[in-house]
């Protein structure tokens, strides 16, 4: 069965990266939550997806110009809907306690493609075990040094290489950093890919479909995982396909 992942949470209904969008898509059931990794100035690990805090706080500026103490000030809820005020920017500790009971599958996108944050490689290692959760997660990210750097470090926590872009070897590039998997823009889909890819005992999951027609192809080729903003509406689909 293809695993839903709620993107950044519930992200069409609550603010994305933000404790009540991962709250929603446990209660529609999904089966993981995504979510994108920043470190502060003082190395905290906190859940946003922009380098930058403008489009989705209160605030403006970079994260790692900002301290932990700083940053939780802002508001991370308002911009989306003024019945979120005052939701804080999550630390990736608080995500992993949240998730201590509730046991959903977890990806932990490293966001270290424009910034290349030093150490957030060990710094989100040593979380995931420190919780006991090497189990249900697996990491990502788009920058291949990452990747390599994953690859050096003693841990047997899972991680994919992400991708937009079309490449040759990329398959083979993945396997070679020791890569579980392949996260790929859904437009890259299709079956001979996801064939390829399984043949080579990688799996596949896509971003970020929330078009009913897409879900329902991603679910029809049985691709290993999908990337959704509307777990809800996605979870529906799946239950007329694959059940
Ligand atoms: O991890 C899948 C997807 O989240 C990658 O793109 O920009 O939404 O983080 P983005
Ligand atoms: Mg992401």
């Amino acid at each position: 069965m293809t695993t839903i992942y709620a993107h950044r949470g519930a992200s069409k209904q609550a603010p994305e990266n933000t404790m009540p969008a991962f709250d929603l898509a446990y209660h529609y059931g999904a089966d993981g939550v995504e979510t994108d990794v920043q470190l502060t100035k003082d190395n905290v690990p906190v859940l946003i997806h922009d380098e930058n805090v403008r489009r989705t706080t209160n605030g403006v500026g970079f994260v790692q110009d900002y301290t932990y103490n700083e940053l939780k000030k802002l508001d991370a809820g308002s911009w989306f809907h003024p019945s979120f005020k005052g939701t804080p920017i999550p630390t990736l500790d608080e995500l992993l306690t949240w998730n201590q009971e509730k046991k959903m599958k977890l990806n932990i996108e490293l966001k270290n493609n424009l910034i290349d944050y030093k150490n957030l490689e060990q710094i989100v290692c040593d979380k995931i075990i420190a919780y006991d959760m090497i189990d249900k997660i697996v990491i990502s990210t788009f920058n291949d040094k990452c990747l390599h750097r994953l690859h050096q470090l003693p841990y047997d926590i899972s991680y994919a290489f992400l991708t937009s872009k079309k490449r040759k070897d990329l398959i083979r590039f993945a396997k070679q950093q020791g890569a579980k998997g392949l996260h790929l823009r859904y437009r890259l889909l299709n079956k001979r890919l996801l064939e390829n890819t399984n043949r080579e005992s990688l799996y596949v999951a896509v971003y970020t479909v929330n078009q009913p027609i897409s879900l329902a192809r991603v679910f029809k080729i049985n691709c290993q995982a999908v990337f959704t903003d509307v777990p809800n509406i996605a979870i529906r689909i799946r239950q007329k396909i694959q059940d």
